[in-house]
């Protein structure tokens, strides 16, 4: 699996697997143990999924050395500051059956709209992640679905800037200026719901080149995300659509495509915005 590199020089492979839809029990073991067979070694996991118990299972039975995985958990909303986001960590290190994490994340923002002290509430998650850092129990912090207003307010008080930022990322859906905050800073995107939650499949246009390259429209999402420096992380509980959403590495999307992807009509979104979540 092809590789990119953090700020702090830790490597992350270039697609990973969201596991939003894996579910308790059994079927979520089975769908992350599928993963795993698949290929994949990014796994992304949140403790608003509640399903970290499962994921850790799964990374356990696979007998996969724990070096050549990459596993990422987010701090759920209701654990912001600085005292219950370590509490937090641990919880989720427990469930995962881990002793260390390769990216922890603030899942969501606090919200200028819905909390007077956003900036200090960010600011104490925050302190908790680089001490997270600063002890070694995570290779490398970051946010997601922060933008640029977070990210400034963030820097203000920071002692490292974050690794990664995690945002809803697919074709019609791109989010130009929080990509550009990040790539000035050094910043890892990565994308959620690379593949709009299938509502970006059926466009015309993916259609079209997915069959000028003999590939699926999926395939084409995953491409042009990786081709423009994002991680993404599909999603899927089929192991055929978990491998083919893989097979994204023997053909090359050309510059004039690329184009006509990111020039799309905003498409697909899923309006989850850090305004107007209510969890
Ligand atoms: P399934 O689990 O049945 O494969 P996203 O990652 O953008 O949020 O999209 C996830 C959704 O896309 C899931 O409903 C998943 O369904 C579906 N999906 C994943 N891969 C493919 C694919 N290659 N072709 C069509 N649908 C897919």
């Amino acid at each position: 699996m092809e590789k990119r590199v953090l700020s702090n020089g830790v490597e992350i492979p270039v697609i990973g697997y969201g596991t939003y839809k894996v579910s308790e029990g059994h079927d979520g073991v089975q769908a992350v143990t599928d993963a795993l067979k698949a290929g994949y070694r990014l796994i992304d996991t949140a403790a608003l999924y509640g399903n970290e118990s499962e994921v850790g299972s799964a990374i356990e039975e696979s007998g996969i050395e724990r070096s050549e995985l990459f596993v990422t958990s987010k701090v759920a909303n209701g654990d912001r500051g600085y005292d219950s986001t370590l509490r937090a960590f641990e919880r989720s290190l427990e469930l995962l059956k881990l002793d260390y994490l390769d990216l922890y994340l603030i899942h969501w923002p606090a919200s200028e709209a819905r909390f007077p002290d956003w900036k200090k509430i960010n600011a104490e998650t925050w302190r908790a992640m680089e001490k997270l850092l600063e002890d070694g129990k995570v290779r490398a912090i970051g946010v997601s679905n922060f933008m640029p207003l977070h990210l400034d307010a963030l820097t203000e008080r920071a002692s490292v800037l974050p690794m990664v930022n995690q945002i809803e990322y697919h074709p019609g859906c791109m989010q130009p200026e929080v990509v550009e905050w990040c790539n000035q800073h050094a910043v890892l995107v990565e994308g959620w719901s690379p593949l709009g939650r299938t509502r970006v499949l059926e466009n015309p246009l993916l259609i079209d080149l997915a069959g000028k390259y003999h590939k699926t429209s999926a395939q084409i999402c995953l491409r042009w995300a990786v081709q423009n420096g994002v991680v993404p992380l599909p999603k899927s509980v089929n192991p055929e659509r978990m491998k083919t959403n893989l097979d994204i590495f023997d053909f090359t999307i050309s510059e004039e495509d690329m184009n006509l992807i990111s020039g799309m009509l905003p498409t697909g979104e899923s309006g989850l915005t850090p305004d107007t979540i209510n969890f």
